[in-house]
């Protein structure tokens, strides 16, 4: 799918964030700078306020490799493993050791190679203008027909 905008793919950030729940997993795949960030910006600031809470920063967690956030039902890890040099490295942090229920959302996840039941991927990819972006969804589980 082609998105035009910003605004849509903060429209398309709330389709996702409606559907999740415990346990759920999103990987966001594509180049430096196409928009993984800022797509999980939206989904939390829009769950924060859906829940009455208090919209706070999301920033990128490029070098503290983690960032969390407590909502009401969920909490969510957000991940950036762009620094991961190795398994060793990945296991170290214990991704899916702990916090079991919460929601992950993980920027390049590529070393990460167990199976999650219910996971989105998603994949951005730059388009002809500025603004615009290439999008295609990978699902397993209940995420499996997502469009
Ligand atoms: N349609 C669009 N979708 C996503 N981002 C867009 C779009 N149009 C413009 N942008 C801009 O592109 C940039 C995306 O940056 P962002 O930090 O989200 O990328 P990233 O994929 O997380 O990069 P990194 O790999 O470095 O973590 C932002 O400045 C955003 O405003
Ligand atoms: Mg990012």
């Amino acid at each position: 799918m082609i998105i035009k905008s910003l605004d849509q793919l903060n429209s398309l950030s709330k389709k996702v964030a409606d559907k999740l729940k415990e346990k759920d997993c999103i990987f966001l795949t594509g180049d430096i700078g196409v928009g993984k960030t800022t797509f999980t910006r939206y989904l939390i600031n829009y769950l924060q306020k859906k829940e009455g809470l208090k919209v706070t920063e999301v920033l990128s967690p490029t070098f503290n490799l983690l960032y969390e956030y407590d909502l009401k039902k969920l909490k969510i890890m957000h991940y950036d493993l762009y620094r991961l040099k190795n398994d060793k490295e990945l296991n170290n942090l214990g991704i899916f050791q702990e916090n079991g229920n919460a929601v992950k959302i993980i920027e390049w996840p590529s070393l990460i190679k167990n199976p999650i039941s219910d996971k989105l991927e998603i994949h951005l990819d730059y388009a002809k203008h500025e603004s615009e972006r290439k999008l295609k969804f990978l699902g397993t589980g209940k995420w499996k027909n997502f469009e």
